[in-house]
């Protein structure tokens, strides 16, 4: 691999969320009530998370967010700044609580997750034009879907009109219509999340290829899908390629999503090859799974390179 540019500069269009993570048996029925244990708080959010995770892989960083005027708030924003990302451009928002998720693991690994995204929803497309000679001076802009959609959708238009490389994470699952999702370079939804935009049924990696290609019908460029434990799969209209999973310890897979498209982004920002840069987020998301937590599981440059070049000698 070859390093293109030194210190990108990304900027992430998000949402920040307080987490609050328990560890559960399984999942409650409808209308009951049951224990669960080791209750923690860590600062999570789709787009924060992208933005510590870009960070921590040594891009400079811009969040453009939401949070309230309430003390969650400012914790999120001191964690935001803690890894050293420029938090200028995050509202405040007097009356709309900072947005919070409710997160409980399972013993199998894996997550559930319910967000009241209380002031993200709050941040609007003129926020976004505020800071449009600061995105006209970056490299490459990532969003998702946990924000308002034309708030997406303007920052998207803007990155794309100075000619920066623009990533959609398209987490949560939600509707999105194309004349959104055929904006951006790259639409990156995990099998949930594909279900979601394309209307089809995906289960495993046969169904999830034909769903991405029904995006690509919609008009959409290219789809990194995010298969979880079965790795990733780039597909185009020249066809797709699958990129299989690290074997790691799992703890809990939240943000490994994030810890992605972080690495994605940063990795096209500083001109790599797309193969090249999802094989780098192949790791940096593998890492991420093995500690709890959103935030406090991003791995550095150092920990992705370090775990590369250990998988290489394996073979
Ligand atoms: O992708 C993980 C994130 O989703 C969590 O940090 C939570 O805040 C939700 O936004």
């Amino acid at each position: 691999m070859t390093r293109r540019k030194k210190k990108v500069h990304v900027v992430v269009v998000g949402s920040t969320n307080f987490d609050l993570v328990v560890k559960a048996a399984r999942l409650p029925k409808e209308g009951e009530s049951m224990l669960a244990s080791n209750l923690k708080f860590f600062p999570g959010g789709k787009g924060a998370n992208q933005a510590v995770g870009a960070a921590r892989l040594g891009a400079r960083t811009t969040f453009i967010g939401a949070v309230g005027k309430d003390p969650l708030g400012d914790y999120l924003v001191r964690c935001l700044k803690g890894s050293g990302i420029d938090t200028a451009w995050v509202k405040r928002h007097p009356t709309h609580t900072t947005g919070c998720a409710f997160i409980t693991v399972y013993p199998n690994g894996n997550n559930s997750i319910v967000v009241d995204p209380g002031a993200n929803y709050t941040l609007q497309p003129r926020d976004i034009e505020r800071a449009k000679n600061l995105i006209a001076r970056a490299d490459a802009l990532a969003t998702v879907l946990e924000i308002p959609l034309e708030t997406v959708e303007a920052a998207i238009r803007l990155a794309r009109k100075a000619g920066k490389f623009t990533v959609l994470d398209a987490g949560p699952p939600r509707g999105c219509p194309p004349e959104i999702l055929k904006l951006p370079d790259i639409v990156s939804p995990n099998e949930t999340e594909l279900e979601e935009l394309s209307g089809e049924k995906v289960s495993g990696r046969d169904s999830a290829r034909h769903a991405a290609e029904k995006l690509l019908e919609l008009g959409v460029r290219t789809v990194v899908l995010k298969l979880g434990g079965d790795g990733s799969m780039l597909v185009t209209a020249k066809g797709s390629t699958h990129f299989p999973a690290h074997k790691v310890e799992v703890v809990d897979p939240t943000a490994a999503g994030d810890a992605f498209t972080a690495a994605l982004t940063v990795q096209l920002g500083a001109g790599f090859a797309i193969e090249d840069a999802i094989r780098y987020a192949n790791v940096a998301g593998a890492l991420a799974t093995t500690r709890l937590g959103a935030q406090p599981s991003l791995p550095t440059r150092k920990e992705v390179e370090a775990f590369a070049a250990r998988a290489a000698k394996l073979g």
